[in-house]
């Protein structure tokens, strides 16, 4: 569905000292996502996460590399590109001036939604996302969660074929979370592609059918949730040590036994399955960048 061959973004960029040089913020990115795949993007701010997304949905030019959507390359695809995708962005971008209902409306007749189509496909997300008590509200009445719940009924207005989210579920409650988790599912169920970014690796690890780790614009890992696991070893064995927690990872439970057996006396040891976070945290390092 969608390719990725050598991606590179260099912004400008001043030194302290004054001098003009570049700095790289995706930094030769390949990969290949499928239809109806749900594809997780994480690593730590400025990773690089929010740049490639721009980059997908044509907000910013590439300065090298390719990209092709079912096998055409971007720029053949542009016309196309508009009512294929929904993006919901990281940073609220409405206009603050409309309400809740107006901003919807506007997005619809862009896309070209009619009439009846149109209200009851509204009056279907509003309900969805729980908003349809404040529609008639100023955008900038609501709170962070509310318009976040509002970016994402509105990339999903117009019924996408792939689905940009760009930390989609930030600031949300636990349930409206689960929610939008549910709705992710339902939509990768009926054939969407789903690319999202995430700092909540449970997020990633409940949803996403495959995961990609970026690290200083740079792909440092790419696989399931359970291969990640699996690679460093499915037992973890942490406790606290003289620099604080301390982890080893082990492919056997007997051996993460024994080993836990060694430290006896240490109050503070626990055995437990690995998780994505803790592959994370080896990848991208414990102590910098996060
Ligand atoms: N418009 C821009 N001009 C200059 N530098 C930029 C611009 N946008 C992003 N950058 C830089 O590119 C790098 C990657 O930023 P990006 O926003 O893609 O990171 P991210 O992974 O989305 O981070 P976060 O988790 O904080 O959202 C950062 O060093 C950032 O400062
Ligand atoms: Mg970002």
């Amino acid at each position: 569905m969608i390719t990725i061959e050598n991606l590179t973004k260099r912004f400008p960029h001043k030194t302290k000292a004054g001098k003009n040089t570049d700095k790289t913020a995706v930094d030769g990115l390949s990969l290949s996502i499928g239809a109806g795949e749900i594809f997780g993007l994480l690593g730590p701010n400025g990773a690089g996460k929010t740049t490639t997304i721009r980059m997908l949905t044509m907000q910013t030019q590439p300065t090298s590399g390719r990209i092709c959507y079912e096998g055409r390359a971007l720029a053949a695809y542009a016309q196309e590109l508009k009512s294929v995708i929904g993006v919901v962005p990281q940073h609220v971008n409405f206009d603050q001036d409309l309400t809740v209902g107006e901003n919807l409306e506007l997005h619809a007749r862009l896309h070209h939604m009619k009439g009846e189509d149109r209200r009851q496909r509204i009056h279907e997300l509003l309900q969805y996302v729980e908003l349809t008590d404040v529609v008639n509200d100023g955008v900038r009445r609501l709170s962070g969660g509310m318009k976040r719940r509002l970016l994402i009924a509105r990339a999903l207005l117009h019924r996408p074929r792939i689905l940009f989210m760009d930390e989609p579920t930030v600031a949300l409650d636990p349930q409206v979370r689960r929610r939008i988790w549910q709705l992710i599912r339902q939509m990768a169920r009926d054939g969407v592609t789903v690319f999202l970014t995430t700092h909540y690796i449970e997020e990633a690890e409940s949803l996403c059918d495959r995961v990609a780790i970026l690290n200083k614009g740079r792909l440092v890992a790419l696989d399931t949730p359970k291969e990640f696991c699996e690679q460093l070893g499915r037992y973890t064995v942490e406790w606290d040590g003289s620099e604080g927690r301390e982890y080893k990872f082990f492919a056997e439970k007997q051996a993460a036994a024994e080993f836990a057996g060694q430290q006896a006396g240490d109050g503070s040891i626990l055995i437990r399955p690995t998780n994505l976070e803790d592959a994370f945290i080896e990848l991208t390092g414990r102590k910098e960048g996060i």
